[in-house]
């Protein structure tokens, strides 16, 4: 048998071209065809300009993050990446790959950001040039940013698909530049080079505010091309360039675009310079934004309002291009809405003061549309000006171009449509930044939604270079006094709140596990250090936090039990307390892996005597709580807080609390990503399943069975009868519930990180209720993970695929672990497990039937004598007792009941 390399990846990236790192480091994955593959050597060499570096033959195991230590890199050069790789058998293979280097020292003095001299206040305009070209060109690149948003345009064609260039970094600290390739879009002769500029996040409203950064839109780019024969030539942003309008006439984020193809854009205007620290400008850093999808509309609907909307069956992001030939100076409008209302009508009251509208002023020629400086978060899109035929529209769906990483798929089809709803608001909300939500006027880096869904996200994207963008954003907008920005890119001050703030610890943290990159921590340590010293000094009587800004459980439904609030009815000091002891021991375990020993000795005291004092606070001498929500409970089990000797107790407590909630949640932003895994690793996995499973409001299928093809922002969006909560704050793509994801994965299907990075994996898949097959499969550093499960005729066969460089073991349903290496495995052992989807009958208590409310309808139809009024004495009799009471045509009324029950259930199935 032969080795074989796989992907080689160069600071996770495939052939970079224009990249900014100084020591790259070198990844690459063996193939899995058969089993216990580990590598027992490598050689790495890599070369271009003066650089000939070459590591010799190291006896390594290690195939991941492999540092560049050679001579520096030079600026715009080409390296070949030569490696060899030796495995435990004896076997050989060689793979090459390259990188390109960007502009290592910045871009040159005599480059300026210019934007169009004119008294006009231009939303949008273009600045160009023209150059000259006499001789075949070996290579050109193009470098270039904007103050705002940009597209390059080299003779009047785009010089790549990116949308949305530069991203969003805080532009008082960094702005990032692109690199692009222009050799194939140059002629010999005159050429024009034009840079098109829009508001983007730099001057379009965010927060509530226009101009965050400055007002004025400015170009920047460089172009180096080389003539063969080794002769440069360098074209620079600068005062001699020109000015235009442009037919787009505005551009702004929440609103949308308006492109006015009569408009005269034949005057010209003098460029100025705009001053803006060059020293910023660094290159890209994480994968761009790009069209990953083309969806077409799945009908053409007439509200009842007369309204003509196209469904695009899918709540997505990005934006609708269509054909059409219109009448010179027609006005045609897009307005987008990701629901409609009860009546079926167009519903944007949930976008609160977005307009996310796209106007288009027609040339009366044939033309293709769509807007380019803005994007929607929209399912529905309403047609005004224009009669809408469904051929002649089309969806671009939006975002960072990330490579997927994982899949997980079952027997329940709404289990599925719940994974696919959860990759959906990924999508949706990764567009550069992790953002709360991508329609309203928000679509902010909130982290504390960012923290919560972190984990999921690194399930089913690869989210390294995506999160390392990010979190240099959140430790720039680090205050003075080590609280950290609300939402990153900074904009609207800085808290230290539990859950959000944490995120500036728990998300290094969990990318460090995801990917084995200690360059998370190395990056993180001292804001993590001056983050903790911030929540140290907000700690009050006897150590404790006690006051200040907390968001609490967030929108959890326990308060909305009693009260009003957004908090949830966990004591949200319980909550600041037990997420500052667990950024203590981040900060301690970064501290012991980063060999920062006298730090390392530090957080463990004072994570230590936090503890002590949280004990003594917040539990009783006998283990009961002080406050016994689901998450209060949630968060004593997970993290570890509550004493040993009370974790049963606790563990009582939260059972007798979700049975009293009918087996749902109560859970909101804090409780609910630990939910179902407290009660799964406490010896309640069959409270977790039925929370899981449970398609009734709180649940998660609740929302699959309301037609959700995203996550909502609140578990009671949509009421059962079609009616929407309070429009201000309803978001129908929020990805902070989505969180369950890695339930999903860690234990429904079983996948286990053992090690960071996964050098070692757990196969643990979890039988679970409802669901008779389950499976899933995640592309980990080291190549393929696949585990699952499948129940048939009362065997269950367990299956397990652990890639090369990787060991660990596979834990069976009755609890035999087997230890393994890597290669693909199955076991079989016999099981009573009955997982097929509950059928309710005669013996079932009226109150679990009820808590459906198909049920409960039927139910009010078919016997309203009983289920008409209030019926809370009969819900926890079964039915036969029930029926009992009202002779034969009782029994036969309840029968009628349970047959239509039990048959809803199989048509979802
Ligand atoms: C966002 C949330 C966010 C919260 C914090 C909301 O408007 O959409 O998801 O975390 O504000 O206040």
């Amino acid at each position: 048998m032969s080795l074989s390399i796989k992907e080689i990846r160069i600071e996770y990236r495939d052939k970079p071209v224009g990249m900014g790192e100084k020591k790259p480091r070198f990844s690459w994955k063996l193939p899995s065809e058969w089993g216990d593959v580990f590598q027992s050597a490598y050689r790495l060499r890599v070369r271009g300009g003066e650089v000939n570096y070459d590591t010799g033959k190291v006896k390594s195991r290690k195939s991941h993050l492999i540092e560049y230590k050679g001579t520096p890199l030079a600026p715009e050069t080409h390296y070949d990446v030569f490696l060899d790789v030796w495995d435990n058998r004896g076997n050989k293979a060689h793979g090459q790959t390259y990188f390109e280097t960007g502009l290592l020292d910045g871009f040159v003095k005599e480059t300026q950001f210019i934007a169009p001299a004119t008294s006009e206040s231009l939303s949008c305009s273009e600045i160009f040039t023209e150059i000259t070209i006499e001789k075949p060109v070996v290579r050109a690149r193009a470098y270039a940013t904007a103050l705002g948003m940009y597209e390059l345009y080299v003779n009047r064609q785009k010089a790549d698909d990116l949308c949305f260039a530069p991203y969003w970094t805080d532009y008082r600290h960094t702005l990032e530049y692109q690199t692009y390739d222009i050799a194939p879009l140059l002629w010999e002769g005159k050429n024009e080079v034009c840079l098109r500029l829009a508001k983007g996040w730099y001057r379009s409203e965010l927060n509530g505010k226009r101009d965050n950064y400055g007002t004025e839109s400015a170009g920047l780019a460089e172009l180096h091309v080389d003539f063969a024969g080794g002769e440069r030539f360098v074209l620079s942003t600068n005062e001699t360039w020109r000015s235009r309008r442009c037919f787009i006439a505005d551009s702004e984020i929440y609103h949308g675009e308006t492109q006015d193809f009569t408009a005269d854009l034949s005057a010209e205007y003098p460029v100025k310079e705009i001053q803006y620290d060059k020293s910023r400008v660094v290159a890209q850093m994480s994968e761009p934004c790009r069209v990953t999808q083309r969806i077409k509309p799945v009908c053409l609907i007439k509200t009842p309002k007369g309204e003509q909307v196209l469904d695009f069956g899918q709540n997505l992001v990005g934006v609708v291009e269509f054909r059409i030939q219109g009448e010179r100076g027609q006005k045609v409008m897009l307005r987008h809405a990701e629901v409609l209302d009860k009546e079926g009508n167009f519903y944007t009251e949930n976008l609160r003061t977005a307009r996310a509208e796209d106007v288009y002023i027609l040339d009366g020629t044939e033309q293709t549309l769509h807007s380019r400086f803005t994007w929607h978060g929209f399912r529905y899109v309403q047609i005004i000006g224009a009669e809408a035929n469904v051929e002649d529209f089309t969806a671009l769906v939006i975002h960072s171009d990330l490579t997927p990483a994982g899949m997980f798929t079952c027997s329940d089809e709404r289990v599925n449509r719940l994974a696919e709803n959860i990759r959906w608001s990924q999508r949706g909300n990764f567009v550069d930044v992790p953002t709360d939500c991508p329609q309203r006027d928000e679509r902010l880096g909130w982290t504390g939604d960012a923290n919560v869904f972190a984990p999921t996200a690194a399930f089913n994207y690869d989210v390294a270079l995506f999160f390392r963008k990010w979190l240099n954003d959140l430790r720039a907008g680090q205050a003075d006094d080590g609280s950290i920005p609300a939402t990153v890119p900074s904009l609207n001050g800085s808290i230290a709140a539990a859950m959000w703030s944490d995120s500036a610890a728990m998300i290094p943290w969990e990318m460090y596990l995801a990917y084995g990159d200690t360059r998370f921590l190395a990056d993180s340590f001292d804001s993590i250090c001056r983050y903790a010293d911030k929540l140290q000094s907000m700690c009050g009587e006897g150590g404790l936090i006690r006051s200040g800004h907390q968001f609490g459980d967030w929108l959890a439904p326990d308060r909305e039990e009693c009260g009003y609030t957004k908090s949830g009815a966990t004591d949200m000091y319980f909550i600041a307390n037990v997420f500052y002891l667990r950024v203590l021991e981040i900060a301690r375990d970064a501290a012991d892996i980063l060999s920062f020993t006298e730090k390392r000795k530090e957080f463990a005291a004072r994570r230590r005597a936090l503890l002590s004092r949280i004990r003594r606070e917040y539990f009783t001498v006998t283990g009961r709580m002080v406050c016994e929500t689901q998450t209060a409970c949630v968060l004593a089990l997970h993290f570890d807080v509550a004493p040993a000797r009370f974790r049963s107790k606790i563990a009582h407590t939260l059972r007798e609390n979700v049975e009293r909630h009918r087996g749902k949640l109560a859970t909101g932003f804090i409780g609910t990503p630990y939910l179902c895994f407290a009660l799964a690793d406490n010896g309640m996995y069959d409270l977790a399943e039925k929370v899981l499973m449970d398609d009734t409001c709180p649940g998660w299928l609740y929302e699959v069975k309301m037609g959700a093809t995203t996550v909502w922002e609140r578990w009671n969006g949509i009421s059962m009868d079609g009616e929407l909560y309070d429009p201000e704050m309803n978001s129908f793509n929020h990805y902070a519930y989505g969180s369950i994801g890695s339930f999903l994965f860690r234990r429904v299907a079983g996948i286990e990180r053992l090690a960071p990075g996964y050098a070692r994996i757990r196969i643990n898949p979890h039988l679970t209720a409802g669901i008779e097959e389950a499976s899933a499969e995640f592309e980990c550093p080291y190549g393929t993970i696949r585990a699952g499960y499948c129940v048939r005729g009362g065997v269950v066969a367990i299956t397990a695929e652990l890639p090369p460089n990787t060991a660990g073991e596979v834990v069976l349903p009755s609890g035999t672990v087997h230890a393994v290496g890597n290669g693909k495995f199955r076991f079989e052992e016999k099981t009573d497990a009955d997982l097929k989807p509950h059928r309710f009958d005669m013996d079932s208590k009226v109150g679990d039937v009820l808590d459906d409310e198909r049920a409960f309808r039927a139910a009010r139809e078919i016997a309203p004598e009983i289920f008409g009024g209030a019926s809370e004495m009969i819900r926890p009799m079964t039915f036969r007792r029930a029926a009992s009471y009202g002779g034969e045509e009782m029994a036969v009324k309840m029968r009628e009941i349970l047959r239509y029950i039990n048959e809803a259930i199989e048509k979802q199935q």
